[in-house]
């Protein structure tokens, strides 16, 4: 029992420990934890400081010093002269830092002072015309020669050795690709991939393949799906208003209620009695489908008889069949009858009837009288 809570003691303590050792963030200097006076030296507080632009460190300070800590120069820069630790008076200074010229750049972070030739690639989306060149005899440091890939196609990482434009054989973020980079070969000019920019208010991934444009994806997460026949942001079927123009932002689209359908952000209409929504929320579909009856159409939102039928599918309810029936032998009826008496002709029936009965009436008398 005692030694179990010594155990728990002794963890403690190290738990405590490791919390305590602290450093500085990464890119910056000073005291990450404060130092208590002892002979002639001065208590220090912690304090922690960022680096002066374009230098930088890797892991931050984790011992108390000063800004000779910044020792490394940003990426894409490079070193004119490294860091000064200041000792017996001489003044301490971080590494002396200056950005690489147009495009060009470096993997690491330059830790060593050299010249321009430290910026030795080509930053992401640049095509490399010329390697850096060292310092020789003979020779003037210069950096890589880089250009800009065309509007959309990119790369990443950037490249590390000459070449041409081909080297811009990846469509960047926000573009789909609808052409491979074509690589110079005998007689045949290199290009660039060839690049779109998605719709406005939508975005893809960056691509080293083929993409359509259905790999844009709206901004807006109930816009409907980017497809070849719809190029552009609107509401997904079912939602009413304007997608959202920026990501990350509350939808512009609202969700219709039950049994109600919308298309291209329009307001909500509620399904017409006897039809209900269908799974695209985009339409209805009549309950009853069986003979005479019409389909359901977002023109007339209702649900009714075809020509020559009457009835009355609007009041159909689930699993019912046959509410129109046709109008009687020979007569007509318009589109939406509801009643047998809106059969034309019908009445022409009906007057033969009279007739047949009237005969018989009549027939009647005479054997009567
Ligand atoms: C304190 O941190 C340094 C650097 O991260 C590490 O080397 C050292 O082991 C740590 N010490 C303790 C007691 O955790
Ligand atoms: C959304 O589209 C509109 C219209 O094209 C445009 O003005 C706006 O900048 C776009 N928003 C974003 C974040 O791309
Ligand atoms: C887009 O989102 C913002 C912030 O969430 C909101 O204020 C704005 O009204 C939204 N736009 C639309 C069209 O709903
Ligand atoms: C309508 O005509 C068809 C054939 O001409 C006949 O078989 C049917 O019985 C008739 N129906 C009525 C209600 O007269």
């Amino acid at each position: 029992m005692k030694i179990i809570f010594i155990f728990v003691i002794f963890i403690s303590f190290f738990t405590l420990r490791n919390a305590q050792n602290q450093s500085c963030a990464p890119n910056a200097f000073g005291t990450p934890e404060a130092v208590s006076g002892s002979d002639g030296v001065a208590p220090q507080s912690a304090q922690c400081s960022p680096c002066p632009a374009n230098t930088g460190n890797s892991n931050g300070a984790s011992t108390a010093g000063d800004v000779s800590q910044c020792n490394l120069c940003s990426q894409n820069y490079y070193m004119t002269q490294q860091a000064i630790t200041g000792s017996n008076g001489g003044v301490s200074s971080s590494a002396q830092c200056l950005p690489c010229p147009a495009g060009s750049g470096n993997n690491q972070p330059p830790s060593n002072s050299g010249d321009i030739s430290q910026c030795n690639i080509c930053q992401n989306n640049y095509y490399m015309n010329q390697a850096a060149v060292t310092a020789s005899s003979g020779n003037t440091p210069a950096a890589a020669i880089c250009t800009i890939c065309p509007t959309g196609s990119g790369n990443s990482p950037g490249p590390d050795s000459p070449g041409d434009i081909s080297q811009c054989n990846q469509c960047q973020a926000g573009f789909y690709m609808t052409k491979l980079a074509v690589v110079a070969s005998n007689g045949v000019d290199p290009t660039p991939a060839k690049c779109n920019a998605c719709p406005a208010n939508s975005s893809s991934l960056p691509t080293s393949t083929i993409t359509d444009i259905s790999s844009c994806v709206c901004f807006d997460p109930n816009a409907a799906p980017i497809s070849t026949s719809q190029a552009s942001c609107i509401c997904a079927n079912g939602y009413f208003g304007v997608p959202n123009t920026s990501k990350n932002q509350v939808s512009g689209c609202f969700p219709c209620n039950i049994n109600q359908y919308s298309t291209q952000g329009a307001s909500c209409t509620t399904c017409a009695l006897g039809s209900l929504v269908n799974p695209d929320n985009g339409g209805c579909k009549c309950i009853d489908t069986s003979i005479g009856t019409l389909p359901w159409s977002a023109d007339t939102n209702t649900c009714k008889c075809d020509k020559n039928y009457y009835g009355s599918p609007s009041r159909s309810t689930i699993g019912q069949t046959g509410s129109c029936l046709p109008c009687p032998n020979g007569s007509t009826s318009a589109i939406g009858s509801q009643l047998i008496t809106d059969c034309q002709g019908y009445v022409a029936t009906t007057f033969q009837n009279i007739i047949k009965v009237s005969i018989g009436f009549l027939l009647l008398m005479v054997i009567v009288f």
